[in-house]
């Protein structure tokens, strides 16, 4: 198990060049989300949505306000995480029935745990909360990009755009949302020197440090 985590995650890279004529097939594709919805998050909130971008039309419209990148029209699938600036006392009160719901529980039961949610969250300005929302999503987006490689699917993770622009592309802002980053998925192509490149990281002893 371990061996095969650390081969999947060295075989992992940002790829750069996908080939557009290999699919992902479904039952991958469902694998890499649920990884993303099971996500850990603060209070089990999930404050952000994950958007699988279908249109050419709209594919090649974001690739004009994401630097040009290929991955952005030559993956097979573009997925975007985006923050929800929707999180606020309704939407906590509904996520507190849900779990009572869910769970078979008195709602009453639950009125601290509510309360103490909405004082933090609401303390909180917009970008405070986009910030927070972010790391929620990066979370996720970490964990899908793990799921992939251990399926032998490539991906690349990207932040490089104009995220005003990419939001005014998919008319993200009146829907509550706001983009975060692309995760670009398929199979990798001919040709991508990065593919062959030696990882960079900072050795174990460096990157853990004891206390
Ligand atoms: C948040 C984030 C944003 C990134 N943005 C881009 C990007 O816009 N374009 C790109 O080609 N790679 C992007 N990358 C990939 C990184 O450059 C890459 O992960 C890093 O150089 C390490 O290489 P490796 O992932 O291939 O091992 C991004 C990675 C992360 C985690």
């Amino acid at each position: 198990m371990q061996e095969k985590i650390k081969e999947a995650l060295s075989w992992r890279y940002a790829t750069k060049v996908f080939d557009s004529s290999k699919q992902v097939s479904e039952e991958n594709l469902d694998a890499i989300i649920e990884a993303g919805r099971m996500a850990p998050t603060a209070y089990g909130l999930q404050p952000f949505k994950i958007i699988h971008i279908k249109s050419k039309e709209v594919r090649e419209a974001l690739q004009a306000v994401s630097y040009g990148q290929p991955q952005i029209v030559n993956a097979a699938e573009l997925f975007l995480v985006a923050a929800r600036t929707d999180v606020d006392a309704d939407f906590i009160t509904e996520y507190v029935e849900r779990i009572a719901k869910t769970r078979g529980m008195d709602v009453a039961m639950l009125e601290d745990f509510k309360g103490m949610m909405i004082g933090d969250i609401t303390s909180r300005s917009e970008e405070e909360r986009i910030k927070w929302a972010g790391r929620q999503a990066y979370i996720a987006l970490g964990m899908m990009l793990e799921t992939a490689s251990l399926l032998g699917v490539d991906t690349c993770p990207m932040e490089g755009f104009d995220s005003a622009k990419v939001d005014e592309v998919l008319g993200l802002r009146k829907e509550n949302l706001v983009s975060l980053g692309y995760m670009a998925v398929g199979y990798r192509g001919e040709g991508d020197m990065f593919a062959d490149f030696i990882k960079v990281r900072l050795p174990l002893e460096t990157f853990v440090i004891e206390k």
